[in-house]
């Protein structure tokens, strides 16, 4: 297949497979003219970098619902925010997300700028994002390259380089495919095709709209590709948690510093990750309760959660007694939370 043969295939399997998303116009309705709404766009592209299209949605619908526009989610309080993102994971990310909304209120007066550099320019937004925003809410003829369009050109046109040099390559191939009166639906046809066609293990190529010009399934090698070099092994990393529980049910919380990994978050008062010793917050007699484990991209870590009952007035070095009026124990952070489960656990 000649590469001006692959855009128009590709539509064509999107006008009649298209996912029906929250966030999504369809082919159908944007053809007629309607746009998605770039707040609903960009919002959604942040999720996405955090997980699957399936987890989103719930938190979207919340986000949505709350936060309606971009300057709703502006003048929110940055806890409310936080507590909201709780289970995404990457925390830096709803900092920015914040920090975006506030930066398009005040460079933008609340419209997001339909010019891939003035989005670059904004919080939190990396060339991924800018480009998806310029494709899918305005149109402009970006090249959006995720994770997903890199696995479809790297098997249409066979680039056998390991990510993550391959890149560059990757990039020009992806140029290679352009939709000139269509670059929003050329975008999200390619998302959708790596999502539920051009899989990472087991390739639907029987049913692929591209499988004719497909040059890795030609010469057998689809399901391997992209190549990856080997990633050095995760270190394991250490700590411990205290988890103090007054008789009014209150528990001992704190918010962790704004910058570094869960930036600003609420947890239990612990060491450091790093092995070093630091004295528990409250003299009391501490029980070790058992270890949690959680994997960050570049460690793991394992923690030992000690608890202990505190009296009524108890007054500690570090954090503060929070009550159930005060906090929830769905807005931790999965780490947190699994501490929490595991010195609480759900009654059965
Ligand atoms: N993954 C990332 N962005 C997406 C989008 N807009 N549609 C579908 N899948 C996606």
């Amino acid at each position: 297949m000649r590469d001006d043969g692959i855009a128009p295939r590709l539509l064509a399997w999107y006008d009649a497979h298209a996912r029906d998303l929250p966030w999504r116009v369809l082919p159908q309705a944007r053809a007629a003219g309607a746009r998605p709404d770039p707040y609903q766009v960009w919002l959604s592209e942040v999720m996405l970098q955090q997980t699957t299209v399936a987890a989103v949605k719930a938190y979207f619908a919340r986000f949505t619902a709350l936060w309606p526009d971009v300057r709703a989610l502006a003048a929110a309080e940055d806890a409310a925010v936080m507590a909201e993102w709780a289970g995404l994971g990457y925390y830096a990310r709803a900092r920015n997300l914040l920090a975006c909304a506030r930066a398009v209120v005040e460079r933008h007066d609340g419209h997001f700028p339909a010019d891939p550099d003035a989005l670059r320019a904004l919080p939190g937004i990396g060339p991924y994002t800018a480009a998806a925003i310029a494709a899918i809410a305005f149109d402009l003829p970006a090249t959006v390259v995720d994770g997903n369009v890199e696995r479809v050109v790297a098997r249409l046109f066979a680039i056998a380089h390991a990510l993550p040099a391959a890149r560059p390559h990757l990039v020009a191939a992806a140029r290679r495919i352009a939709a000139p009166d269509r670059p929003g639906d050329l975008a999200q046809a390619m998302m959708d095709l790596g999502a539920t066609i051009c899989t990472p293990r087991n390739p639907a190529c029987t049913i692929c709209p591209l499988v004719d010009g497909c040059q890795a399934r030609a010469q057998g090698i689809a399901a391997q590709l992209p190549a990856r070099a080997a990633r050095p092994p995760r270190p394991t990393r250490q700590g411990l948690l205290w988890l103090a529980h007054r008789p009014d049910g209150a528990l001992l919380l704190e918010r962790r510093p704004a910058r570094g990994l869960l930036g600003n978050t609420l947890g239990f008062p612990g060491t450091g990750w790093d092995g070093s010793t630091h004295p528990p917050p409250l003299n009391l007699p501490w029980t070790p309760l058992g270890t949690i484990t959680h994997s960050f991209t570049h460690f793991h870590l394992a923690l030992q959660v000690l608890s202990a009952p505190a009296p009524q007035g108890a007054q500690p070095d570090r954090g503060a007694f929070l009550g159930r009026n005060a906090f929830n124990p769905d807005d931790l952070t999965t780490l947190m939370r699994k501490a929490h489960d595991l010195a609480f656990p759900e009654p059965p």
